[in-house]
C-alpha cells in the first residue's frame, strides 16, 4: 500500500472505531470488556506459570522458555471484524472474536508443548472451544504451532463470566520461523516472493527435523545414568 493510501485507511479505521464506540456508554463498556479479557489472560498465564514451576522441579528443566501476552488493539479488532463480516457491535465482538486475549508459549521441545497443553486442558475450570494442531498438520506454507481457544471464568465484584483466550504453543525454532515469515507476509511488494516462500517452506521442514533430533538428544542425555 502507498503511504497516502495507508494514511487514508488509518483515518477510515479511526472513524469506524468512533462509530463502533459511539457514546460514552459504549466506550466504557468496551473498556470494561477489554479489562475482562486482560483478567482472563492473567488467569491463563498464572496457570501456565504454576505448571512451569511445578514441572521444572520434577524435570530439572523448564517446560517453556518464554511466555508472551497481548491484547488485540482496537484497530486490529475492527479490521478482523470487517474482514470476517462480523456486525460492528460489542455483542458480536464478544460472540465471534476468539483472539482478543492472546498468549504465546515458547518451548524448547515439541513434547513439552503437548504436555503443557494437556495439563492446562485437564483443569476443571478450563473449557476447550477449539484446537488447531498445525504441528501434526502444518499449514501449506510450513507454519507450525499448536493453537487452543479456551474459555476460563473470571470472578469480578458482581459477576462470574466465561472469557475466551487464544493460546499458541510453539518451539523456539518454530517461533523464529514464524517471526520471519510474518515479516514477509506484511511486506506488500517483495521481490522474488515465490522463491522466498519456497525457501521458508524448506526451512520449516528443516526446523521440524531439528526439533525432533534435539528432543532425541535430550532423551538420551536424560536416560544416561548419573555419576
Ligand atoms: P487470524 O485471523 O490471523 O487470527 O487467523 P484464524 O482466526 O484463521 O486462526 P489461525 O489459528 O489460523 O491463526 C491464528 C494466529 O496464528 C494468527 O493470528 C497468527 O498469529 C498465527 N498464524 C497462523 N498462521 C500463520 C502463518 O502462516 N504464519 C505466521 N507467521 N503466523 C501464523
Ligand atoms: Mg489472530
Amino acid at each position: 500500500m502507498e503511504k497516502n493510501d495507508a494514511n487514508i485507511q488509518e483515518m477510515r479505521n479511526k472513524e469506524q472505531i468512533e462509530i463502533f464506540l459511539s457514546g460514552k456508554d459504549s466506550i466504557d463498556r468496551f473498556r470494561r470488556i477489554i479489562m475482562q479479557y486482560e483478567c482472563a489472560m492473567l488467569e491463563i498465564k498464572t496457570k501456565l506459570d504454576v505448571l512451569n514451576t511445578e514441572l521444572s522441579l520434577q524435570k530439572s528443566r523448564n517446560p517453556f522458555e518464554t511466555i508472551k501476552c497481548r491484547i488485540k488493539s482496537p484497530e486490529s479488532i475492527l479490521e478482523k471484524m470487517k474482514r470476517n463480516h462480523i456486525p460492528m457491535t460489542i455483542e458480536a465482538m464478544e460472540k465471534n472474536m476468539n483472539d482478543i486475549a492472546g498468549i504465546r508459549v515458547i518451548c524448547s521441545f515439541p513434547d513439552d508443548i503437548y504436555m503443557l497443553a494437556d495439563c492446562l486442558l485437564a483443569q476443571d475450570d478450563i473449557t476447550l472451544i477449539a484446537r488447531k494442531d498445525y504441528i501434526k498438520k502444518p499449514k501449506p506454507n510450513g507454519y507450525r504451532s499448536l493453537h487452543l481457544i479456551v474459555e476460563v471464568p473470571i470472578f469480578l465484584t458482581d459477576e462470574k463470566k466465561p472469557m475466551r483466550v487464544e493460546v499458541q504453543f510453539r518451539t523456539i525454532a518454530m517461533d523464529f520461523w514464524a517471526s520471519l515469515e510474518h515479516k514477509m507476509k506484511y511486506k506488500k511488494h517483495i521481490e522474488k516472493a515465490e522463491s522466498i516462500s519456497n525457501e521458508l517452506y524448506y526451512c520449516a521442514e528443516l526446523i521440524a527435523q531439528l526439533d525432533g533430533r534435539m528432543q532425541q538428544i535430550r532423551e538420551k542425555i536424560e536416560g544416561a545414568p548419573e555419576i
